[in-house]
C-alpha cells in the first residue's frame, strides 16, 4: 500500500493532522496500536487556547465545541487562604481560552475521519518504521497476524510519549532535555457542579490543588500527591476531605463532592526532544516534548506542531517548496521552549517540593502576592496562559 504521508498515532496529534491534511487534498493514513475505544477512555486536560480553538475550526471539526465549550476570561490564584482572580480577558486586549475536554476534542476529530471515510488501522501491533533517512520511508506493522508494509513520502511520528518514531532514530542524532518532578497529580472526575465557574489553582501548605472543569455539572479537580501514593489511599471521601483542607473558606463551603467517575495518579514531566525532523520522519506532539499539566499547554503545543506540520507538507506538495520542512524543528521548538519553560515557573511556583523548608513557601506567596497585585506581573501570567502567538516574527 502507499500514501503520501504515514500517521503514526491516532490521539489528538494524529487526528488533527490527518484532518488537516486531508482538507488539504494530501492523502494519508493512521496507523494506531490501539482500539478507539481505549483512546477516548484516556482522560487528559481540558483547556484550550485560541490557537488551538482556530486550527480545530480550520480542520472543520469545531460546530460541538462552540455549542458545549465555556469561554472563560479568567482564573483565580488561592494561597494564603485567600483567591485573586487574573483577568486574562482584560490584561490582553480580549483574549480567552475555551474549556472543552481532550476526549471530546478527539471524539469529534475520530467522527469526522470516519465520516470523511479516511483510513485509520487500529490495534496494529509491531509498528516500525523504515529508512527515513531516504526518499522512501516505510512503515511496517502486523494486524489480525499479517504482515502490512505502507510506503509513503514522510511519516508523522504522532505516537506520544512512549510511541516507535522517537525510539527509532539513532542515539547519537537526537538530543533530550528531561526534568522528572518529586510529585504526582492525583485527578478526580465527578458529575457534580463545579466549584466555581472559573478555574482555581491553589497553592497551600499542604500542596498544590486545582479546581478544573469539563461543563456545569461535571468538575474536574487535582491534589499534588507523592509518587509513592496509590489509588487505593485515595477513597473518595479522603480525596474530597484532602481537598477541602486545600481551598479556601469560601470555595470549601460550595464544594459539592459526589461519587468518583475517574481517578487517576498521573506523573509530572518536562522534555523536550531536539530536533523534532530526521529526514523524512517528523516527531509532534507528545512524541516530542512533554509538560507539566499546570497551566495545560501540552494538547495545545500538539496542536501547533501539527499546524506548522500540515503547512510545510503543503507548501512541500503543492508549491514544490522544502522551506517549511527544514525550517519545521526550529519554529516549532522556539514555541515549544516558551511555553516549556511557562509549565515548568508555574509549577514550581504553585507546589511544595519535598527537599524545599518553610522559607520556599514563604518566597512562593511573595511572587504570588507580586503577581496580583502587580499588573505587569499579572499580564505575564495571563499572556503565557492565553497562549502565545503561532509566529514571533523573525
Ligand atoms: N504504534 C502506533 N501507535 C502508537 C504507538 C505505536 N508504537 N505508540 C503509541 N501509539 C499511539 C498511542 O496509543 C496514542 O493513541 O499514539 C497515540 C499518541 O497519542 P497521545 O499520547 O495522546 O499524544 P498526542 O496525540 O501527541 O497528544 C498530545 O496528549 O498527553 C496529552 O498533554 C498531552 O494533550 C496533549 C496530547
Ligand atoms: C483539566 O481540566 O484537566 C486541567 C485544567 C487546567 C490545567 C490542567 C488540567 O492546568
Amino acid at each position: 500500500m502507499r500514501t503520501q504521508v504515514a500517521i503514526i498515532g491516532a490521539g489528538p496529534s494524529g487526528l488533527l493532522l490527518g484532518q488537516l491534511l486531508h482538507k488539504a487534498g494530501i492523502d494519508a493514513v493512521i496507523i494506531e496500536r490501539q482500539t478507539p475505544e481505549y483512546v477516548l477512555g484516556r482522560i487528559r486536560a481540558g483547556v484550550l487556547e485560541q490557537v488551538c480553538i482556530d486550527l480545530l475550526d480550520e480542520a472543520g471539526v469545531g460546530k460541538r465545541m462552540h455549542q458545549e465549550g465555556l469561554v472563560h476570561g479568567g482564573f483565580d490564584l488561592l494561597f494564603k487562604g485567600s483567591r485573586h482572580r487574573i483577568d486574562m480577558n482584560g490584561l490582553t486586549g480580549g483574549k480567552n481560552v475555551m474549556v472543552y475536554g481532550q476526549t471530546e476534542v478527539t471524539r469529534d476529530l475520530m467522527d469526522a475521519r470516519q465520516a470523511a471515510g479516511l483510513i485509520t488501522h487500529y490495534e496494529a501491533l509491531d509498528v516500525s518504521v523504515q529508512d527515513f533517512d531516504s526518499q522512501q520511508p516505510k512503515v511496517r506493522y502486523v494486524k489480525d497476524g499479517k504482515n502490512h508494509e505502507i510506503q509513503c513520502d514522510f511519516i508523522a511520528g504522532c505516537d506520544g510519549f512512549h510511541g516507535v518514531c522517537r525510539s527509532s532514530v539513532p542515539a547519537g542524532s537526537i538530543q533530550e532535555f528531561e526534568k522528572v518532578y518529586p510529585f504526582g497529580w492525583l485527578g478526580v472526575l465527578s458529575d457534580t457542579p463545579p466549584v466555581h465557574h472559573e478555574l482555581i489553582y491553589a497553592n497551600s501548605q499542604r500542596g498544590f490543588a486545582l479546581c478544573s472543569q469539563r461543563s456545569t455539572s461535571r468538575s474536574r479537580y487535582y491534589l499534588q500527591v507523592p509518587l509513592t501514593d496509590t489509588l487505593a489511599q485515595w477513597s473518595d471521601a479522603a480525596f474530597w476531605d484532602e481537598l477541602r483542607l486545600r481551598l479556601d473558606p469560601q470555595a470549601r463551603d460550595h464544594l459539592v463532592t459526589g461519587p468518583s467517575i475517574e481517578k487517576s495518579i498521573a506523573p509530572l514531566r518536562s522534555f523536550v526532544t531536539e530536533p523534532m525532523r530526521f529526514g523524512s520522519l517528523f516527531l509532534a506532539g507528545d512524541a516530542a516534548h512533554i509538560v507539566p499539566p499546570t497551566g495545560a499547554k501540552g494538547l495545545n503545543l500538539a496542536a501547533t506542531d501539527v499546524k506548522y506540520l500540515c503547512s510545510a507538507l503543503i507548501e512541500f506538495y503543492q508549491d514544490k517548496t522544502q522551506a517549511g520542512i527544514d525550517n519545521y524543528s526550529q519554529r516549532c521548538l522556539r514555541r515549544i521552549w516558551r511555553a516549556e519553560r511557562f509549565s515548568w515557573w508555574f509549577t514550581n511556583l504553585m507546589h511544595k517540593f519535598p527537599e524545599n523548608g518553610p522559607i520556599v513557601q514563604k518566597f512562593q506567596e511573595a511572587e504570588l502576592d507580586y503577581l496580583v497585585h502587580s499588573e505587569s506581573g499579572a499580564r505575564t501570567i495571563a499572556e503565557n496562559y492565553v497562549g502565545l502567538p503561532l509566529d514571533f516574527g523573525a
